[in-house]
Parts: C-alpha cells; structure tokens; sequence
C-alpha cells in the first residue's frame, strides 16, 4: 500500500494536515533537547521518506549514524532522493537487523499504528535502544477527546479519502489511514502499555487539541 502512495506521500501529508506535520516533527524533536547526547545513533523507524530524520539533523544537529527503517522499497527510494545523509534500510519493524542496545535516539512518526501488534513493536524498540535512550512517537491515536472524536468520526472520514484519492488515485489508503487511527489504541493506553513494559514515559503532548499526540518515552538506566 505504501509502495503505491510513495510517489505522493510527501504531498499528500502536508496538504491533508495543512502542514501541520512539519510543526508537529519539529515540536517532537525539540522534546529531546537537552537530553539526548550530541552525537547519537538515531533511528527513524517506519521512517517511509525520511522527514523525520530529516528534522532531527535541522533540530538538533547531525547524528553520528542515520537509520531510515521501512518495509517500503518506494518510501525509501524517495528518502534517498531526498538525503545522502541517512542509511536507508529495508526492514520489517517487528523484527530489525540490529544487534541489542545500538541506538541513543528511535523516531517513529505514524508508524506504530500501522504495525500488527504495537505491544511487539515496543518489545522491539527496547531490545534496540541502549539503556537511557529516547523513543520518541509521533501519532494519530484513537481519538480520546470531542475534538479528536469529532474529527476523526464526522469530517476525517469525509475529506481525508477524497482529497487522498483524488491526488494520489488510492482511495482505500486513505480509507485505510482513518480506520487505523480509529482501531489503534488511545494515548492513555499506549503510555500504560509501555509503562508496563518498563519505559518510563516522560513527556506527552496533544498537537493541536489532539489531532496526534508527541510521546517522549525513556529506556530506564540499569542499575548495577
Ligand atoms: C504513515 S507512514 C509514516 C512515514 C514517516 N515516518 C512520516 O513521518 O511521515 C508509515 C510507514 O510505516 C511503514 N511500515 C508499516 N509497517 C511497517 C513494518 N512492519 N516495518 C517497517 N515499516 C513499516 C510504511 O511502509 C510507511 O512508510
């Protein structure tokens, strides 16, 4: 699915969020001011085009080593045109290539909701991130508020799969994109999930009344 949107990704992201989604990478990226180290190894996971990596190097300075993961040849193809900076990698996120405790810093932008099972996702996430490493999600949760409810039920549904099909000529993608926020889990509980699996959840922060949130979670320290 996302092979035959690639082409219009980019475009299509920022017309249906106004160009919100630039603010909102930017917004997550800034969460890890002052905390992450300078030189990390970061990776963008389900990082399809690249954005996300893109802005952490314009935020926060130019990681030691890029990583943009995706199972999408397209998606990736395009973060390549886009930057020689980052490593692309095809990978599956459930199952990556690396080795436990590689990277200081993992973005993930709407990508979580996408995966069969997050729980497994963030099973991932933690074997790879090295102890008091940063995950950061950006996301279109279940919606948990009116806003979001009235959002996401009423107009989502009407505008996001005429505007998706009519530059993209994928209608059921866009179809797709509000389903999956709808059957996805609510912020509340993707924080409680990962606090079960023994992250500690630092920050969380509704973009634009809820729209997507940005989730600043912590792998903790080990203790000797
Ligand atoms: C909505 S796009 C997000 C792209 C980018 N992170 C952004 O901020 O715009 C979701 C991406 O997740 C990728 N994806 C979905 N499931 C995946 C999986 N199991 N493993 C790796 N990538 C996956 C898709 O190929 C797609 O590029």
């Amino acid at each position: 699915m996302f092979d035959g949107i690639a082409h219009r990704y980019d475009f299509l992201n920022h017309a249906l969020s106004l160009f919100r989604d630039v603010a909102w990478r930017k917004a997550s990226c800034r969460m890890l001011r002052n905390k992450a180290p300078s030189l990390v190894n970061l990776l963008d996971l389900c990082g399809g085009t690249g954005d996300f990596a893109k802005t952490y190097a314009q935020e926060l300075g130019m990681p030691k080593c890029s990583v943009i993961g995706d199972f999408s040849y397209g998606m990736l193809y395009r973060s390549v045109l886009k930057s020689k900076e980052s490593f692309a990698v095809q990978m599956d996120a459930l199952k990556t290539p690396f080795p436990g405790a590689l990277f200081d810093v993992i973005l993930n932008g709407f990508g979580m909701r996408n995966l069969p099972d997050a729980s497994l996702g963030l099973d991932e996430v933690k074997r790879i991130l090295k102890p008091g490493g940063y995950f950061v999600t950006l996301e279109f949760f279940a919606p948990s508020n009116w806003f979001s409810r009235f959002f996401y039920n009423v107009l989502a549904p009407i505008f996001i799969p005429i505007v998706g099909a009519f530059f993209s000529g994928k209608k059921e993608a866009y179809e797709y994109l509000v389903r999956s926020v709808r059957g996805f889990l609510t912020v509340e509980n993707y924080v409680l999930l990962a606090q079960q699996k023994g992250f500690e959840v630092e920050e969380v922060k509704a973009c634009d009344f809820g729209i997507a949130y940005r989730v600043l979670i912590k792998k903790k320290e080990e203790r000797l």
